[in-house]
């Protein structure tokens, strides 16, 4: 019995000492690694760390375990500087280090590497941190989440980073590391990488990456494979951006990653059919702006898709009306194709669109009425229909746009202002420049109790500028470089709404400043 307590007694005081020992070490480090940021002092006064629990008020941003550490330095705390190198003595009781967005400067400092348990690592966000990933990091194999964004962190990719096999996250996005992307086919345990946005040349290297991969990210890394060599082994691929890199070849086997849901390739060099992405159920962004996909798009029936970009490409023929009536599609981007009609589908009078944005300009061949939809548009708010054979005939049903506010009918096969219009009293913003088949003026009815910018540049508007009388909200005015417009008409210079009139390049001979009523709000009118 009394032995027994003896030792109890020992036992404690052996280990007090021992522990207070590492802890003043530990304290002491802590504390130059706080100093060196400028920390504020007030935060970071303790002189025990491993006395447990965590006295937050003495060292904030530190969680204790069982003597270990886990550090999260604040921006709101600290005012920037370098990383200390006494990081690196806490050596194996420190697990995890967040440093976003704090100012670090100077350097990583090659103490990291002493670090041996440390499973999270994440300093990103710091534009004054440089020099190298010390290659030393790969023997840090506790990691599971490396995290080194959005720096300016130089040299290359450590070319063993595979040595790292139980990493998950590897982020190493925006900074300007060079040479290649290692290869991490071994890598079974990584669910998520981005390399984007780098200085990395990838010409002459073939990418090998793991099958595991849920995420990924190589937006410009001059990559010039092909795409599908790469995708038909990450077969659960959830999320993808490639673009700006020189993939080559088709989409052809994109079928097989079921589980995508962002697929992203704008400037990716890619051709071929865009068929197959009508088998993705799970799509809910699909960007391939300003690539070489030809052909016609597929009827799409996709429950997630929100965001749907096919801008610049050779897509052609008819647009499947049923594109519009996505259950969740909200932005559709068609520009600069060669789309010739959007099908007309009369079931689809009673359907409701949830689409917010429509982008069609550019596509030179595409006839039909304004608004050329058919359906109930209760959400769409800005449609782009420049450059297009769009015409002012009375559309199959009169539109249904209760939000619309910003029109662009610029270069269309509108012969003057379109009276359909008229209806769509949310209006806000119309600009239609670029029309040169002459018309007297008397033919811009406009009449929108919204409207408060018209913009027509270079138009064959002949007479006066527009009557906008019928047009209580208008502020800004532009009728520029209609070079039949010779006066001015007398309701832009009554308006108590105008503001701002722009009215140079025109034929207007002279300008009468008592035309202006006493009550005019104009400020500001440019000949
Ligand atoms: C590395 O960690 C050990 C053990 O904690 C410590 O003695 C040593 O000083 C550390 N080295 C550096 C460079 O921080
Ligand atoms: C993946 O992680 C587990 C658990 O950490 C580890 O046992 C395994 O070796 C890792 N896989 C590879 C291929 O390294
Ligand atoms: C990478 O950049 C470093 C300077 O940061 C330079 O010394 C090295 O030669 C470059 N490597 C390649 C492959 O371009
Ligand atoms: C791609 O990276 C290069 C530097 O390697 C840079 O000059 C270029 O602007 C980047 N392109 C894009 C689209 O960000
Ligand atoms: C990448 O490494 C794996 C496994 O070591 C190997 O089979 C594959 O050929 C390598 N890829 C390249 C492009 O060298
Ligand atoms: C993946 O694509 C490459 C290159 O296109 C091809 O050689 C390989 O057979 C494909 N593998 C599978 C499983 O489809
Ligand atoms: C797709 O996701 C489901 C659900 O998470 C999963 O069960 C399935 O294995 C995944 N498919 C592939 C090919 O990874
Ligand atoms: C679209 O798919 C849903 C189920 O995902 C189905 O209920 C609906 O009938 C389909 N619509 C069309 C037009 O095929
Ligand atoms: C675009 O469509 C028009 C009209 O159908 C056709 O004459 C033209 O050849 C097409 N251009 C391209 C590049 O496919
Ligand atoms: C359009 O949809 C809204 C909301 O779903 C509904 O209130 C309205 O009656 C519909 N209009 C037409 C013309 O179908
Ligand atoms: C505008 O609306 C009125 C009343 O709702 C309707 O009689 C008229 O036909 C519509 N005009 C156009 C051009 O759709
Ligand atoms: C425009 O039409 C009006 C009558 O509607 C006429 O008085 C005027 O001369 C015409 N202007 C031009 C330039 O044709």
């Amino acid at each position: 019995m009394k032995s027994s307590h003896v030792f109890v007694l020992l036992w404690l005081s052996f280990s007090h000492v021992a522990l207070s020992t590492l802890a003043t070490d530990d304290a002491a480090a802590l504390k130059k690694v706080w100093q060196a940021l400028a920390g504020n002092a007030l935060y970071w006064k303790g002189t025990d760390v491993r006395v447990k629990p965590c006295n937050a008020a003495d060292f904030t941003g530190v969680a204790c375990g069982s003597g270990t550490y886990s550090i999260v330095l604040s921006r709101t705390l600290v005012t920037g500087g370098p990383l200390d190198p006494a990081i690196g003595s806490l050596g194996p009781r420190l697990l995890s280090l967040t440093a976003q967005a704090i100012n670090l400067n100077g350097q990583l400092p090659l103490s990291i590497c002493n670090l041996t348990n440390l499973n999270q690592l994440t300093i990103s966000g710091n534009p004054s941190l440089g020099g190298v990933i010390p290659s030393c990091l790969t023997s840090l194999t506790a990691l599971t989440s490396l995290t080194l964004s959005n720096n300016k962190l130089t040299g290359g990719i450590p070319s063993d980073i595979s040595s790292l096999y139980n990493l998950k996250t590897l982020i190493l996005g925006f900074n300007v590391l060079n040479g290649t992307i290692p290869n991490m086919s071994t890598m079974t345990n990584l669910t998520s990488l981005d390399v984007g946005y780098n200085w990395l040349i990838n010409t002459n290297n073939v990418v090998s990456l793991p099958s595991s991969l849920l995420s990924l990210i190589l937006t410009n890394c001059s990559i010039s494979q092909p795409l599908m060599g790469l995708l038909n082994n990450t077969i659960s691929l959830q999320k993808f951006n490639g673009a700006y890199n020189h993939w080559s070849g088709t989409i052809s086997g994109i079928s097989s990653l079921v589980n995508l849901t962002i697929f992203s390739c704008r400037v990716c060099s890619l051709s071929g059919s865009m068929s197959e992405i009508s088998s993705l159920a799970l799509l809910g962004n699909l960007d391939i702006n300003t690539n070489s996909f030809a052909g016609v798009v597929p009827p799409l029936n996709l429950s997630f898709l929100t965001s749907l970009n096919l801008g610049f490409n050779n897509l052609g023929g008819i647009l499947p009306p049923s594109i519009f009536f996505q259950p969740m599609l909200s932005t559709l981007d068609i520009s600069s194709n060669n789309f010739t009609s959007i099908g007309f589908d009369s079931s689809h009078v009673s359907l409701t669109s949830t689409l917010a944005t429509f982008s069609a300009p550019g596509n030179k061949y595409l006839t039909g009425s304004i608004p050329l939809l058919v359906g109930n548009y209760t959400k769409l708010t800005s449609m782009d229909l420049s450059f297009t054979l769009a015409t002012d005939t009375a559309p199959p049903y009169p539109p249904s746009m209760p939000v619309l506010n910003s029109l662009t009918l610029s270069g269309t096969a509108v012969s003057s202002f379109p009276a359909v219009l008229n209806n769509v009293t949310s209006l806000t913003s119309i600009t239609i420049n670029n029309i040169f088949t002459v018309v007297n003026s008397s033919m811009y009815q406009v009449a929108h109790p919204n409207l408060r910018t018209l913009t027509l540049y270079a138009n064959g508007i002949a007479g006066s500028t527009v009557d906008i009388s019928r047009c209580p909200s208008l502020a800004t005015l532009e009728i520029t470089t209609c070079t039949n417009i010779v006066s001015i008409h007398p309701s832009n210079l009554q308006s108590q709404s105008l503001t701002t009139l722009r009215l140079s390049g025109n034929k207007i001979a002279s300008f009468d400043p008592t035309a202006t009523v006493g009550s005019s709000s104009l400020t500001s009118i440019d000949l």
